[in-house]
């Protein structure tokens, strides 16, 4: 008898489950992500993929994601789940959910019906229970990174109105600028213990992400002093998201994007109130890192060696507009040039005529950095990581 239900108990804790955080603008040519996602799903000719949609102008995304999964890329199949604020509450539809290997969520606009439909009032709803269920029997679950934490979602804002200002939990304020908005209800909680963006280098978000962890972290429950942001086209693989998070980067072929994590444990609160902040540490990892959420280690590609004494620069390059959301990746092209080069740290400033002008220092003294150039390009691309880079922030008096 013992014997039976031990047989029956290992299965199930045996399959890898699978998280893929997905920065956004992810291209139908990234062969890296959808072939994970497909393999995370069961395999080619196994993979079975719900497609959620609950938006009506996520309708046309839906549909070339179901195209890439089977004719591209080989899923056994993949069907279009749109999703309304009834439909989501229905046994019928929670039940056909529960049978898919894979789940794939349509990239959403930021006013996120996703959570709206799916865990309205910060609770489950029945077909978010399914999918949660599918993640647990050990399949795969993939969607945009900004609304798949446990902890405060991020709804809006940029970088400047976020050092500036800080963060509201309404969307009440007015303007031309956005102001930062986070919600204190949660994403749709795949993964504890950080706040999670996307589009982060991309639109320059690195400081929307630290001030909302700033202005956040005490609080109960849902507060944490981590901060993970996921760069375009690129995702990061998560296997057992809430038990042992491990995550692996994932690009395009030839890409310098990567991941971004920040923690603000040892930043004072009380920096906010001047705009002035002292070393906060974060790290940056590209394509084949993998990390260890919860203890930190960081296992980087095998091919990336150490950066320390073979700095390929003599100078670090500022930036004249570090937090810009149209300029694309200044802090990520700034601490690039940084981490690999001869000088230990850079100065950069902002441009802005409604805020003061602020300097940001970076400081990569205590900084460790692997790199090297992509295997197999013929342009020799240099792709870098490296963690515990120091950012200070103050206005220009
Ligand atoms: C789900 O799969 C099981 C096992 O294959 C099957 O018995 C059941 O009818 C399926 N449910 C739905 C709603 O398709
Ligand atoms: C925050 O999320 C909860 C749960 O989904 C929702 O009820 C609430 O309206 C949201 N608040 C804002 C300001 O978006
Ligand atoms: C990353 O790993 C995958 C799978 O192991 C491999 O196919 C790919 O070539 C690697 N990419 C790089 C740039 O090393
Ligand atoms: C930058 O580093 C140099 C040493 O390389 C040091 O002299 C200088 O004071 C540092 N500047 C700042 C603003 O930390």
């Amino acid at each position: 008898m013992y014997f039976i239900v031990v047989l029956l108990y290992l299965p199930a804790v045996a399959i890898a489950q699978s998280l893929v955080l997905i920065g956004g603008n992810l291209k139908d040519d990234n062969v890296g992500i959808w072939t994970t996602m497909i393999e995370k799903a069961g395999g080619p000719g196994v993979a079975d993929i719900g497609v959620i949609v609950a938006s009506s102008t996520g309708n046309a995304e839906g549909i070339k994601a179901v195209d890439n999964f089977v004719k591209k890329y080989g899923a056994k199949a993949a069907s279009i789940v749109s999703l309304t604020k009834e439909s989501a509450l229905s046994q019928e539809v929670a039940n056909n959910v529960e049978n898919y290997t894979g789940i794939f969520f349509v990239e959403d606009s930021m006013e996120s019906n996703m959570i709206d439909i799916l865990r309205p009032s910060g609770v489950d709803t029945l077909v978010l229970k399914s999918i949660k269920k599918v993640i647990d029997k050990g399949g795969m679950v993939a969607g945009d990174s900004a609304i798949m934490g446990d902890s405060v979602m991020i709804l809006g804002g940029d970088s400047m109105n976020a050092l500036v200002l800080g963060t509201k939990f309404e969307k009440s304020l007015s303007g031309t600028r956005s102001p930062l908005v986070y919600n204190k209800s949660g994403g749709l909680g795949f993964l504890k213990n950080y706040v999670l963006d996307s589009h982060l280098s991309d639109q320059g978000r690195e400081m929307r992400l630290i001030r909302t962890l700033l202005d956040s972290k005490n609080l109960p429950n849902i507060g944490t002093a981590k901060g993970l942001g996921v760069d375009e086209n690129t995702a990061l693989v998560v296997s057992n998201p809430l038990s042992k998070p491990i995550g692996k980067v994932i690009t395009a072929d030839v890409s310098v994007s990567g991941v971004f994590i920040v923690d603000v444990s040892n930043v004072p609160a009380e920096s906010v109130a001047k705009a002035t902040y002292d070393q906060i540490p974060f790290s940056f990892f590209t394509v084949n890192d993998t990390i260890d959420l919860t203890t930190e280690e960081v296992i980087y590609a095998n091919w990336k060696i150490p950066i320390a004494g073979e700095e390929w620069f003599a100078d670090a390059i500022p930036s004249f507009d570090i937090f810009s959301s149209e300029q694309p990746s200044q802090w990520r092209q700034t601490n690039r040039r940084l981490i690999d080069c001869k000088e230990v740290n850079v100065t950069c400033t902002t441009i802005s005529s409604v805020f003061p002008r602020v300097q940001v220092f970076f400081d990569r003294l205590q900084a460790v950095g692997f790199g090297a150039d992509i295997p197999n390009d013929p342009a020799k691309t240099y792709v870098a990581s490296f963690r515990n880079m120091l950012a200070s922030i103050k206005p220009i008096e």
